[in-house]
């Protein structure tokens, strides 16, 4: 068994159904003797979580957006996941850098070169080992996000930004296919948690 950490994402649009699936994943990793760091973007450390607070509900311009996404990233990596990677444990987390891809250059239309500037400086090359994309078509996400809390800022945009952001998430699933998995989230839990687990196996 590896005693080296990996990093594990979780991606797909609002109402795909992803965060469901976050303590199976860890409990699944903990069950085979690792410790497991569970974390989401934005957010994960006290300052992330304070700027997640402004990045759901204030009101911003799209660069804005972009630069506070990055700005709670490289604290995210510098207080949390660099140091649980490297005393060798396992870190989840709900959200990562696709999601800027998604959102802020597929759905807020930012040119995808100011993203990966923005990569290349906070991440240093640094990137997940497995992504677990979450796809439903775009009725199915709408039905679940009507169905969820009150809306935060993402939420309550139209279903044209939320088709952007499904395509944006495949096309970078397209390019990637040995990092990031294409699951098809309208599945059972069941079935999803089935072929996670092999997923995971083959990362193991
Ligand atoms: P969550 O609801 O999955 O916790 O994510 C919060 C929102 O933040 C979600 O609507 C997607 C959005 N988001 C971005 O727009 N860009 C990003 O880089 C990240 C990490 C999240």
């Amino acid at each position: 068994m590896s005693t080296q950490g990996r990093f594990i994402t979780l991606e797909g649009v609002d109402g795909a159904g992803k965060s469901t699936h976050l303590g199976f994943v860890a409990d699944w990793l903990r069950q085979q003797g690792r410790e497991v760091v569970v974390t989401r973007e934005p957010g994960g450390t006290p300052l992330g979580e304070t700027l997640r607070e402004l990045l759901l509900h204030r009101e911003m311009d799209a660069d804005t957006e972009l630069l506070l996404m990055f700005a709670a990233r490289r604290q995210h990596l510098a207080e949390l996941i660099l140091p649980a990677l490297a005393r060798g444990a396992w870190v989840v987390s709900d959200r990562f850098t696709d999601a800027s891809y998604a959102y802020q250059c597929g759905g807020r239309g930012i040119a995808a070169e100011r993203i990966a500037a923005l990569e290349a400086w906070v991440q240093r090359g640094f990137a997940p080992d497995l992504t677990l994309l979450f796809d439903v078509p775009p009725e199915v996400a709408e039905a679940r996000r009507s169905a969820a809390r009150t809306a935060d800022r993402f939420e309550r945009e139209a279903d044209s930004f939320f088709n952007r952001v499904r395509n944006a998430y495949l096309d970078r699933a397209r390019a990637e296919p040995a990092r990031i998995h294409v699951l098809d989230a309208r599945q059972s839990i069941e079935a999803l948690r089935t072929e996670i687990g092999q997923l995971l196996q083959g990362l193991a």
